[in-house]
């Protein structure tokens, strides 16, 4: 049976002001199949969806869901009409609990006599199926803010599965998971493509797409650029399609000579789940921290960092013991921190570019009558806006207005622009599209040439393979081994990540 066309979009343009975001895509999606969108970070993949779900209404173009023109006026709409999606940015209430953000706008109702009332017990039924289904074990009566990405995530593609859509699209789903749970989620995807539905796939792992995409559409700077069987393609033609160019190599790691011990803890422990950790990071060194989600990798380095409590252990920069209560205290001695969250500790999204990377060193920028010096503040700003390659109309650009990617490149810049000794980067790549985080990998590398120690979380393991001196692997709260690079491998890192008894290495 040939499979229906179940999205088709023809010619869709978009435009904000001052940027042409969309001009004139096209593309379709048949029932059971998995297409993949690629572009690099401001392609307009994420737009191109908003469009579709009546998030932003296109300037030109039409839109033919199942077999119908449809323009929707708000997601709520798109959702009763088929098309579910999950968006890359958060759009949970954070303070409110995992069942009624999952049931958010359609609650399921139930007569009481004269009245209808909403049915909890229903809904926590349908929740548990749902959370079952995606092999994942999630609170329903704790707030949203108690959860840590990955579980937002879990929650996210939870509430899209809530609707009753044939058409699911996933905005970098991902970009928050590690192994297991993009194992579940993989699964899910395809049962899904097995009882027929159409699932758009965003993503910047390129090996996802050739796991689990049928056919992979590539956009580039809001123009279409092709439609392939990824049977018939491989990655080096997509990274192709996508840049414009043939790429060198994903991991530019530069050699650098390490130096003696900068920074050490000593059988640390945060206030609950971090248990005695020992470990230590030497001058010009990448260091790496494997492990699952939930391992403790973020709490850890939270708590280094004085963003949360620690009980006992202790801290040593260039030998000297440190005392860090606050994350003042720990930028004091020259730690940084880049959150996974951007949200979290990071950027404000409703200020610019320039003025987020300038505000954790306002007091450097200002004048003696207190007076903002901005052109300092530009030209900071402008600096790290071509070195990173933040795309942008100028510094004044909003943050919430840039793309996902790129927000993640203001963040790191932001970072680098406090020029710490230590930079302890969470997930410093997610979302962050091939280039660009080869873009961000030779910055790093380059850095540790001048002497700067990384910390780098991530759950990427080629990443990790690729970029790090030594990785250390957490497993429950503690180390559970620890690899050189060259010994390091993906086998490796994962058995002792997994391992059911941990085993010191
Ligand atoms: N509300 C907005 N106002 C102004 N410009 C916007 C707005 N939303 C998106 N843009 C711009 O449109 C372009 C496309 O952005 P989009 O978020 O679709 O990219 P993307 O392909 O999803 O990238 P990423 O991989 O980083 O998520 C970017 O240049 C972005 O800055
Ligand atoms: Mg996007």
């Amino acid at each position: 049976m040939e499979n229906a066309t179940i999205l088709r979009l023809q010619d869709i343009v978009k435009t904000f002001p001052g940027v042409k975001a969309l001009g004139g895509i096209n593309f379709n999606l048949k029932s059971g199949e998995v297409h993949a969108i690629c572009g690099e970070n401001g392609a307009g993949k994420s737009t191109l969806m908003k469009v579709v779900c009546g998030v932003y209404r296109p300037d030109s173009g039409s839109i033919e869901v199942n077999g119908k023109k449809e323009s929707f006026s708000n997601p709520m709409e798109a959702y009763r009409k088929g098309v579910s999606i999950i968006f890359q940015e958060t759009s949970l209430f954070e303070e409110m609990t995992v069942l009624e953000n999952l049931f958010l706008g359609h609650e399921i109702t139930k007569k009481a006599g004269p009245f209808t009332v909403i049915d909890y017990r229903a809904m926590t039924i349908r929740a548990e199926e749902i959370f079952r289904r995606l092999s994942t074990q999630i609170d329903l009566h704790v707030q949203i803010k108690a959860l840590g990405m990955a579980q937002k995530q879990m929650v996210e593609i939870a509430k899209a599965l809530t609707f009753d859509a044939n058409i699911i699209i996933f905005d970098e789903p991902t970009a928050s998971l590690t192994q297991r749970e993009v194992t579940a989620l993989f699964a899910i995807i395809r049962s899904l493509k097995a009882e027929g539905f159409g699932i758009v796939y965003i993503s910047h792992r390129m090996e996802e797409i050739f796991e689990i995409c049928d056919r992979v559409t590539v956009i580039r700077d809001g123009q279409y650029i092709s439609t392939k069987f990824t049977s018939d393609t491989d990655k080096d033609e997509l990274v192709a399609d996508m840049v414009g160019r043939k790429m060198g190599s994903y991991y530019p790691k530069t050699e650098t000579e390490i130096g003696d011990t900068l920074f050490r803890a000593e059988h640390y422990y945060d206030s609950g789940f971090v248990t005695d950790i020992s470990f230590y990071a030497r001058r010009g060194e990448i260091l790496g921290f494997a492990g699952l989600a939930g391992a403790g990798r973020t709490e850890l380095m939270e708590s280094i960092c004085g963003l949360a409590p620690r009980t006992a252990g202790r801290l040593f920069m260039a030998g000297n013991e440190i005392e860090v209560q606050s994350y003042k205290d720990a930028m004091a001695r020259g730690i940084v921190y880049v959150s996974e969250d951007r949200g979290k500790y990071g950027l404000i999204a409703d200020m610019s570019i320039e003025n987020n990377i300038a505000l954790p060193q306002l007091d450097k920028l200002v004048n003696k009558f207190d007076i903002l010096n901005t052109e300092r503040e530009k030209e900071l700003a402008g600096r790290y806006m071509t070195d990173v390659g933040i795309k942008a109309p100028d510094g004044e650009f909003l943050v919430t207005n840039l793309s996902g990617g790129n927000q993640q490149k203001v963040a790191v810049s932001r970072a680098l622009a406090l020029k710490p000794e230590l930079l302890i980067l969470d997930e410093p790549t997610r979302g962050v599209d091939v280039n660009a985080k080869a873009e961000i990998h030779k910055i790093i590398s380059g850095l540790t040439q001048q002497g700067l120690t990384i910390i780098m979380i991530s759950s990427e393991l080629p990443e990790l393979i690729g970029m790090c001196d030594r990785i250390y692997v957490m497993k429950d709260g503690a180390l559970a081994g620890c690899f050189d690079r060259g010994e390091a491998t993906q086998e490796k890192i994962l058995s002792v990540a997994l391992e059911t008894k941990s085993a010191a290495g």
